[in-house]
This record gives C-alpha cells, structure tokens and sequence, in this order.
C-alpha cells in the first residue's frame, strides 16, 4: 500500500475534531460551568490562583469592554459583510455571535467549541460589537446610521492605508489572557464566516492589572503616562462624554468608536532629548506632571510663562491642542500599543491603536483631531495610518442580542 502517512494522520486528527465538536456541542450552557469546573480540577487550576476565571458581565444598559477597566490583550477585528447579506441574514449573524460572546465571556465553550478547554479561563473577557457605515446600508436602515458614522473627514497628517481602515462590523475582544483572546477570536470569526469575511485584524496590549497598583496610568510604547485626563467611568461626566443621548433612539445606551492606528516614528523619537520629548507633550515623562505642575493631577496651567515670557506648555504642546474643558464633552480613550516586531534593520513597527469612545463623533472627536491635525508638535513622531468608525449599538438583556434595537 502506497498511502501517505501524513494524509491518513490528518484524516485521522479531523475525525477527532469533529467528534470532540459533536461532544461539546451536546454540552449545554446549564451544563457548561460544572464541565468548567470538571476540567479546572481535573487539570490541577488553582481556583485561587490568578484573575484567569474573573468574568466580565456580558448583559447590561450598555456593552461591556468600553467602561470595563481595560484588560492587558486586545484584539480588534474588522470584517465586511459578504455581498447579498442583508437585515435578516445580519440579525441571525448578530444572534450566533452574541450567544457565542455571552458563554465565552463566562467561561462556557461556544456552541460547537473545538478546544472548550481553552474557554475555561475568561480572565475578563469582553466582547464588544461594532457596526460600520456599510452595514446600515446592506440592512436598508440607512435612516438610521448615526450621521457622524461614516468615514472621517481627511486629515493633512493621515497616511492611510486600506489594510487597517473601514469595515462593516468590529468584533473587539479583551481579555487579561493573550490565549483567551485568540480563543474567542476565533470561535466568534468562525461563526460569522458565513456572513462575512475579516478586512483587518489588529492586536494590542497594555500593563497587565497585577503589574501595578489599580487606577496607575499606563505607558505608551514612547515611554509617556498615556490617559491622565480621561473621563472616568462611574461619574456623570463619563456617561455625557461617552453614552448615546441624542441620535436615533435604538442608540440609546450605545456610543461610537473611532479606532486609529497610529505608527510610533521611534527612530528619531529616540534621537530626541528628554527635554524635547515633554515639550512636544507638555508633560514630564517620569511623573506625568503638567510642566507647570508637580504631579500628574496637577491642573496644567496653560497661561503660565517663562522668565522670557513664553508660555511653559507651547502653543503646539499636545495637551494644549488636545484639550477640551467641558469634562462631558470629551473623548474617552481607551488606547493599547502595538508592536509588530523589527524590520530587516531591527527598528520597530509599533505605536498605539487609539480607540476613542464618545456620544458624538462630530461634536467630540473630530474637533480634537482638526486641532491636531493642524498643530501638534507630537506629529512629528506620530503617524495615522488607519482609520474606522464604528457605532456600538446598546448592552441586551439575557434573552436579548446586541443589535436587536435595530435590526429586529
Ligand atoms: C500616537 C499618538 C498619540 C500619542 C502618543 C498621544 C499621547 C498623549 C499623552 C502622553 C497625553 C498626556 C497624558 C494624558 O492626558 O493622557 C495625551 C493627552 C491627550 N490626547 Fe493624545 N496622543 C496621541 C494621539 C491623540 C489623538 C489622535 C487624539 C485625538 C484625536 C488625542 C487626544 C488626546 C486628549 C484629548 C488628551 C488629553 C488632553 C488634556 O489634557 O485635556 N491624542 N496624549
């Protein structure tokens, strides 16, 4: 006999597959914990040992992963619906992925979870949805896309490229653990592949919660304090700044999200001085300081000036550009680095993927980002090459769906 080995080895490993599908899939979401608990025994998990089987709730007014206090690995997921999908073939997508989102999200397998032992460990696992402009018009409720949920204006700094830009629907999916992550990815990519193909994927992270004190600020891959002035969640401010008031009523509870991948130039940041870096920012690098404070909560006071009379935070400092002083007309940002290895000459492919929340993108974000655009000394080392907006539709209810406000 002349068989391949590899062959027969493969048939072998997809028959196994199928059946361990076939096994999980029978297991029911009532049944799921004590299978989660069967494992976590059997495999020697300590049930005390780490954050691995802290859970996030999925249901509630609003999604969960925006308020959430961000987790350590983040992937973002750009997808575009397959041409002739339409409103009812969306709402059954948005039906399977949410089911998929509430059980993995608890530490339950997916329905028909190849590797439900992967599933065991959610480690905060969020699971946000996202739609883009093109998916109200594939569902024929143009009408009700919130007008600012379109591709943004074009900004003289943008260096845009197709392959981090646009999209139908996000699937953004945290989680404390880089394996739960990819876990989730994948069950909730396979779902929608038959409704849908990925456009981007696009991978980050942060300071994992047991690094440092909780509420520290975390540092950017250029070594700032990234996210002193924020709204915080909890507070009046927060749900001005981020939740949906006005627009379309199946938004209420919902926000937008405009997701910038943002290159780090750190070649010539790293030719920079000490002295040049927090000017460009108008912060101090080691605490965070405004320069015309002491610590990183200091009112920055922008009418300061030096012995020769020019102000202490420039007038293309970043924080001077950026700033908004209403607190509820801010943006939220909820930023992770990325860094996707060394090119040939060893220098870095990193810089941050700005994800900013907000009620409104037209009255909140735009604003800031025309004002940068046209001066911001950190532009120098700092490039946009992707761009995609988002509106996050309301949290459901535990018989509920995400989307169900618009397209049931
Ligand atoms: C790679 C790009 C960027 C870097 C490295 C960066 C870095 C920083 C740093 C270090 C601060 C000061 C600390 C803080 O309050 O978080 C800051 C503040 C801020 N940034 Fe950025 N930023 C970037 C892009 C942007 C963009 C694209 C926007 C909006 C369109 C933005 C909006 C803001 C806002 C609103 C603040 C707070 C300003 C205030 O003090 O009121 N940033 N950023």
């Amino acid at each position: 006999m002349t068989a391949d080995p590899r062959i027969s080895r493969r048939g072998l490993l997809t028959a196994g597959a199928a059946a361990a599908a076939g096994a999980v899939a029978a297991c029911s979401p009532e049944q799921a914990p004590a299978f989660r608990n069967g494992v976590a025994r059997g495999r020697n998990v300590s049930a005390t040992a780490s954050g691995g089987t802290a859970v996030e709730p999925f249901h509630g007014v609003h999604q969960a992963g925006v308020a959430t206090p961000p987790q350590t690995h983040a992937a973002f997921v750009g997808l575009d619906l397959l041409p002739g999908t339409g409103r009812e073939a969306i709402a059954r997508m948005m039906r399977l992925l949410s089911d998929d989102a509430r059980r993995l999200t608890r530490g339950a397998p997916a329905l028909a979870d190849t590797e439900p032992e992967l599933a065991v460990l959610p480690a905060r696992l969020t699971v946000t949805f996202g739609f883009g402009p093109g998916l109200f018009a594939a569902a024929g409720v143009e009408d009700l896309r919130p007008e600012p949920v379109a591709p943004l204006p074009a900004f003289s700094v943008d260096k845009l490229e197709k392959r981090w830009s646009g999209g139908d629907l996000l699937l953004q999916i945290c989680a404390d653990d880089a394996l739960t992550v990819a876990h989730a990815l994948r069950m909730t990519v396979k779902d929608a592949r038959s409704f849908a193909r990925v456009r981007w994927v696009q991978r980050g992270f942060r300071r994992p919660p047991h690094a440092q004190d909780p509420g520290t600020t975390q540092r950017n891959v250029m070594g700032q304090l990234d996210g002193t002035v924020n709204p915080r969640p909890g507070t009046p401010d927060f749900d001005r700044a981020v939740w949906a008031g006005g627009g379309p009523d199946w938004m209420r509870g919902g926000t937008t999200l405009v997701l910038r991948r943002i290159r780090a130039e750190l070649e010539t940041w790293d030719a920079l001085d000490r002295v040049g870096k927090e000017f460009s920012v108008g912060r101090r690098l080691g605490t965070g300081a405004p320069l015309t404070g002491e610590k990183e909560h200091d009112e920055p006071d922008f009418a300061a000036l030096t012995p020769a009379g020019f102000p202490v935070i420039d007038d293309q400092a970043h924080i001077r550009r950026a700033h908004v002083a209403d607190p509820g007309m801010r943006i939220f940002r909820r930023v992770y680095n990325y860094d996707e290895g060394l090119s040939a000459g060893g220098h870095a492919d990193s810089g941050l993927l700005f994800a900013s929340y907000q009620a409104d993108i037209a009255r909140q974000f735009i604003p800031v980002q025309k004002r940068l655009a046209e001066a911001d000394l950190l532009n120098e080392w700092t490039t946009p090459i992707g761009s995609a907006v988002f509106a996050v539709p309301p949290g459901c209810a535990e018989d509920g769906w995400i989307g169900e406000t618009l397209l049931s």
